[in-house]
């Protein structure tokens, strides 16, 4: 991929990226408004999870406590972030500015997501890079030029999913997780970590922990893109592990097209030799699929899988 910012791949389907160009400021003060809202006791927080959870922001949790084999050690707020400019209509009132870090946070990270999306698509060969500025007449490049646009379109109003995750530190780590494994539902995760080690991504069967680079962001493939690019793009599973000394901050922003969108794999990318590997999928087919049990490992995709 030609980013013209450095990327330091540590696995297939994630990768640490650094010189992204997202001010180190803006980084820092969304973990630090993390870590105080965290901080802040329980009782008042309740109140501001119940207010999300009534203006209808609260999405459901991903993993269902009742059928999942462990519980989780895992502290959590999940943030909808509309369309830009309204990003973050409803959050907490508390800390006071917890709103104006977290809404430029989110829009650099969107803005980050997009260029990543750009170079995605030129490399599953969907950008005609090298006849952007070309003036042509051939009409077929013409329309090629239209649809690469309504692509980013797409992704440029698409959803942006924010969850501010913390580790406390546990008495007996061994026995819990932070979060169990799991791959991403959207298209792209762009996750940042304190320096606090925990996540784990799977690499040939084996659990690997992510080294936190401080200012970088773990680039995590999620199952909307393995649909999209027709299995040529892998999500990743990964899990996180907590630790009996200290606090772990993570900010998660999930990425993907609108919400009411279908997500397939590209007709460019199926043909004889390739065919469709995956069936259609969208948003109500998810939470379906969550309120069914079993939510965790990758069962999400494998239910999208077609056999033949
Ligand atoms: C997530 C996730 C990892 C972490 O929020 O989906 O995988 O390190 N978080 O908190
Ligand atoms: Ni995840």
């Amino acid at each position: 991929m030609s980013l013209g910012i450095d990327i330091k791949f540590v696995n297939v389907g994630s990768m640490q990226l650094v010189n992204h160009g997202i001010p180190y400021e803006i980084i820092n003060n969304m973990v630090g408004v993390s870590k105080r809202f965290f901080e802040m006791p329980y009782s008042e927080r309740e109140i501001m999870y119940s207010r999300l959870y009534l203006s209808g922001q609260a999405i459901p949790c991903s993993y269902n406590q009742r059928t999942d084999g462990v519980f989780c050690w895992r502290d959590f707020l999940k943030l909808v972030c509309q369309p830009l400019p309204d990003v973050l209509p409803h959050c907490p009132s508390s800390p006071n500015d917890f709103r104006t870090l977290a809404v430029s946070y989110a829009k650099e990270v969107k803005f980050l997501f997009l260029m990543l999306v750009d170079a995605i698509l030129e490399s599953l060969g969907l950008m005609n890079k090298r006849n952007v500025t070309q003036k042509d007449d051939d009409k077929d490049e013409d329309e090629d030029k239209e649809e690469e646009g309504e692509i980013l379109k797409e992704f440029e109003d698409g959803s942006q999913l924010m969850i501010l995750n913390c580790y406390p530190p546990c008495p007996q780590p061994d026995l819990t997780l932070g979060m169990p494994p799991h791959s991403d539902y959207g298209f792209l995760t762009l996750l940042l970590q304190d320096e606090v080690k925990g996540l784990q991504i799977q690499h040939q069967k084996n659990w690997v922990t992510v080294e936190p680079i401080p200012g970088s962001f773990v680039v995590n493939v999620g199952d909307h893109l393995e649909i999209f690019s027709n299995g040529r793009y892998k999500s990743v599973l990964h899990r996180v592990l907590v630790n009996s000394m200290n606090y772990r901050i993570s900010v998660a922003s999930l990425h993907s097209l609108p919400f009411k969108s279908t997500i397939q794999p590209c007709p460019k990318l199926i043909s004889q030799t390739n065919p469709r590997r995956y069936m259609d999928t969208n948003f109500s087919s998810f939470l379906e699929f969550l309120k069914s049990g079993d939510s965790t490992k990758k069962n999400f995709l494998e239910s999208r899988k077609l056999t033949s």
